[in-house]
């Protein structure tokens, strides 16, 4: 027998069925809250409520436990390749041999802008910060397919909009470097898979080949499968509340990306370089940042630490912060940045006010300073997170298409305005 929870209200007694979960929250289901009640619910920033049923993602983050269609995300980051974990994300199972080679394939196939799109970079100043070039590419690529623009594609064209959006992400991201510095763009090589592809288009110049080193890509890799999928967050919240009035998928992508780019969010690492780089030039007194960030009275935070579902140590941080230690023993090289992280990192978690507030360091606290040590500058990096996110964005956006409960995304309000009030004309206004 199906569940229920009661709900008393004004004394009468209303039974709400309860929505059972493989794993984690059960949802108590209010979708005819309304019409039976006249009451709604209210949730600012909805962390108490389910939006959907979806199998792409599972997190505890109590427990701190990260799964991508149930693989913990240690064993995805250590086994699979890029390009195997967004197939994975997209299509719900790990691709055979021969699938695996197709979606390779069809990226190499078309990683390679219009020619016409070069204009567009082109109108944009060299100082204009790149997640705004990627967030309009992405929408300009929708013109490039109006056969596919329909409110209900088939498989077919959602599987060709997924090739071309996965793609010609990579490209876009890295002219939107080329553009800043004033160097020409690169294109994609055939012989190179997708990361060593993306790091050719950022670093090689038409005089010089980029020298692409194993511990490089394998430490870009695992940061994109880390940034893969989180569940409902708030940008893939937004690229479904966008495709559910049937906005295409491109124009979907492209508002998530404008939702990722805030530093609450995707922009949060680049924000924590930024914050590092301030304590290093003001002598790493680590201690006055950190009373700022307590002080209730100063908006303040420590970039970095913190998650709305996270409540223990970020599965994901833990897993980058070994990246880190050993891209920084293979390549030799030192930045003065991650002491100060772990100099951070070890004052913060002795601390009462993150303790008791559950503040530990999520996924952005050491990836800006791998992106750092591979030499990619700091505005980019939210731009890195983009590309990690978008086979989870586009797992939600198919898993949503095909769902037979999804309606448009329309919240209500509980509205505290005049109730009515007279129209003054302007000569009598005060
Ligand atoms: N530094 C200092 N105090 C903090 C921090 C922080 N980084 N994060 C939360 N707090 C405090 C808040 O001031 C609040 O204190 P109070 O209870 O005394 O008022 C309490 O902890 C709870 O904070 P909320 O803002 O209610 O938590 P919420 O779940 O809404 O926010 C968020 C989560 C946005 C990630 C927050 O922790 C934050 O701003 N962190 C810094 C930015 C950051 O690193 N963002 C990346 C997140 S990961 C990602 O998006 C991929």
């Amino acid at each position: 027998m199906s569940k229920t929870a009661t709900l008393t209200v004004n004394g009468k007694v209303y039974e709400l069925p309860m929505i059972e979960s493989t794993i984690g929250d059960t949802g108590i289901d209010i979708s005819k809250l309304r019409s039976q009640t006249s009451f709604i619910t209210l949730d600012p920033g909805f962390a108490n409520t389910g939006s959907c049923r979806s199998s792409i993602t599972y997190l505890d983050g109590e427990k701190g436990v990260l799964r991508y269609r149930g693989i913990p995300i240690k064993e995805v980051a250590e086994k699979a390749t890029f390009v195997e974990t967004a197939y994975l994300l997209i299509y719900g199972e790990l691709p055979t041999k021969e699938q695996l080679s197709d979606f390779s394939h069809a990226f190499s196939r078309h990683a390679n802008l219009h020619e016409d799109m070069k204009n567009f970079f082109l109108g944009y100043p060299n100082t204009g910060h790149p997640m705004a070039m990627l967030s309009a590419m992405i929408c300009a690529l929708s013109a490039y397919y109006p056969e596919l623009l329909k409110p209900e594609p088939s498989d077919q064209e959602i599987d060709l909009m997924t090739i071309q959006l996965m793609s010609k992400i990579r490209t876009i991201c890295a002219c939107t470097y080329k553009k800043s510095i004033g160097e020409p763009f690169i294109y994609a090589r055939e012989d190179y898979d997708y990361v060593a592809n993306f790091l050719h288009m950022m670093f090689s110049t038409p005089t010089k080949e980029y020298k692409i080193q194993k511990p490089v890509v394998n430490a870009l890799r695992t940061l994109l499968i880390l940034h893969g999928d989180h569940e409902q967050n708030c940008s893939t919240s937004t690229v479904r509340l966008v495709g559910s009035s049937w906005a295409n998928l491109f124009a979907s992508i492209s508002a998530g990306v404008c939702a990722l780019w805030g530093p609450l969010h995707g922009g949060a690492n680049q924000k924590v370089v930024e914050m590092l780089e301030e304590m290093h030039s003001t002598g790493a007194d680590i201690t006055k940042y950190i009373e700022r960030a307590k002080d209730s009275n100063d908006p303040y935070r420590l970039m970095g630490f913190g998650h709305r579902v996270y409540k223990n140590y970020d599965p994901r941080a833990r897993i980058i912060k070994s990246k880190c230690d050993d891209l920084f023993n293979t390549l030799g090289v030192h930045d003065p940045l991650l002491d100060i992280a772990v100099k951070l990192e070890n004052a913060v978690l002795k601390d009462d006010y993150f303790k008791e507030r559950k503040l530990y360091p999520n996924v952005d606290f050491y990836s800006g300073i791998i992106y750092k040590a591979i030499g990619i500058p700091a505005n980019m990096f939210p731009v890195l997170f983009a590309i990690g996110r978008l086979p989870g964005w586009i797992a939600h956006w198919r898993e949503m298409k095909a769902s037979k409960e999804t309606r448009i995304g329309r919240p209500r309000q509980v509205y505290t305005g005049e109730i009515e009030r007279d129209f003054v004309p302007i000569e009598k206004r005060k």
